[in-house]
């Protein structure tokens, strides 16, 4: 089997890029560890950058998305019992989308198979080879179990962060960058009206809390939790009177029905520096990790995926390197600001029990400062509404 570029993953990065790899003329053939059922419904993240939703328009991927997301032209951050409210349009005249991830994964899915492209769901021992030479390969067993071997001249690490990928790059040409933070986030979905026209932030002494939606009668709802606790710790009815707490505020209402998906995740950032090695390039989740406060892994996943498909487009009309050369830095310059800002999201709104009584004064008058400054309000929705991309 033979290729000009070979996807590992067929995650928001590898089926971004790929989608925008078919639109300049370059072949490409994914490779995904999952069934196409399982990716469809792996739940994850829920917002679209400004970008990312004009980018989904121009590449003609958008209807749904503009018909099902919710248009959320702010946020609000609730701390020490008052609710603020971003206006993002005001502040920087663009707004977000909340849409699934596996919406996202969807629509690119039936594009890319609708345009002839070739996705090989549910592969296994998928092994890079020759990833320093010009003639870069992968080794798989089809769905059938049957070993296989695409042939291609690049390779995209969009595996995600358990992928192969990164691990094919030797230790000592890559360096790991981390932190480990003692927060996991609960996650649920429940059936129920929803109880707020946007995203709430809550900062509270019990610990952080996020409200989110995904349809008018689908809410998916975030609680800081030990990230070593067993999902059994939380059954609903736990869960809820939690929720309740970390969102209470007078004359408002969290509307519950019935937890149809829970799981807990833990919390990291994290960096492998460079992005590339030979003919192989990183792009999402399998080079960085942001912790999911502020929205951003998906979007740094597309990200990626734009600079890569430049960066070969390059390549094949001009046989210009230069931009796959530039491909770390050009990629690192955006990670590096999105890592700060989740780390910085993360932070100002988790509890911290190691804070001390003095640090958690400076942390409430850092919210107070982000709500009541308006350059700093601006700030902050400068990146939460997403950085464009050149
Ligand atoms: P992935 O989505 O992880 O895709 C990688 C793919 O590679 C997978 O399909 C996997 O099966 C496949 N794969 C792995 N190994 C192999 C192999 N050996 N062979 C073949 N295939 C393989 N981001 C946002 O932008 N906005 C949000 O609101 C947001 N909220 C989040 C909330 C939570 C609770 C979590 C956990 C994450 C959130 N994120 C959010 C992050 C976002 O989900 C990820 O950053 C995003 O999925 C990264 O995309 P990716 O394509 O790089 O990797
Ligand atoms: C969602 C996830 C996030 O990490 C976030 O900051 C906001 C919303 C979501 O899944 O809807």
């Amino acid at each position: 089997m033979r290729t000009q570029i070979g996807i590992i993953g067929a995650g928001p990065g590898g089926l971004f890029l790929s989608h925008l790899l078919h639109r300049m003329g370059i072949e490409s053939v994914i490779l995904e560890r999952h069934s196409r059922a399982d990716i469809e419904s792996t739940i994850r993240a829920g917002v679209l950058e400004h970008w990312v939703i004009d980018l989904m328009n121009r590449m003609g991927l958008g209807e749904r998305m503009m018909r099902e997301g919710r248009p959320d032209h702010g946020v609000t951050f609730q701390f020490m019992g008052r609710r603020h409210h971003l206006d993002f349009q005001e502040l920087t005249g663009k707004s977000i989308r909340v849409y699934a991830q596996h919406e996202v994964v969807k629509d690119i899915v039936a594009a890319r198979l609708k345009d002839g492209g070739e996705i090989l769901f549910s592969v296994s021992d998928t092994t890079l080879q020759n990833i320093d030479s010009e003639h870069p390969s992968i080794a798989f067993r089809d769905a059938n179990g049957v070993q296989q071997k695409l042939d291609c001249d690049f390779i995209a690490g969009c595996d995600g962060f358990h992928g192969p990928s990164r691990q094919a790059i030797p230790a000592k040409a890559r360096k790991e960058l981390d932190i480990e933070y003692p927060w996991g986030w609960l996650g649920i979905l429940a059936e129920a009206p929803r109880s707020s026209e946007e995203l709430i932030y809550s900062n509270h002494d019990r610990g952080f809390a996020l409200l989110s939606t995904r349809s008018p009668m689908v809410q998916r709802i975030y609680l800081q939790v030990d990230p070593h606790d067993p999902i059994e710790a939380w059954p609903d009815d736990r869960i809820w009177s939690e929720m309740q707490a970390r969102f209470a505020f007078p004359g408002w209402t969290l509307s519950e029905g019935p937890i149809f998906q829970k799981s807990i995740v833990g919390l990291r950032s994290f960096v492998c520096e460079p992005m590339q090695y030979g003919r192989l390039y990183l792009a999402g989740d399998s080079a960085h990790i942001v912790p999911p406060t502020g929205a951003k892994g998906m979007n740094l996943a597309i990200a990626d995926g734009i600079v890569l498909s430049r960066a070969l487009d390059a390549w094949y009309k001009r046989k210009d390197k230069a931009l796959l050369g530039a491909y770390t830095d050009t990629c690192l310059a955006r990670v590096w600001k999105y890592e700060r800002f989740s780390w910085y999201m993360t932070t100002l709104f988790h509890r911290n029990d190691a804070e001390t009584a003095f640090e958690r004064r400076i942390h409430l008058a850092d919210l107070d400062f982000v709500v009541s400054s308006r350059a700093a309000s601006t700030a902050l929705a400068e990146v939460y509404v997403g950085v464009p991309i050149d």
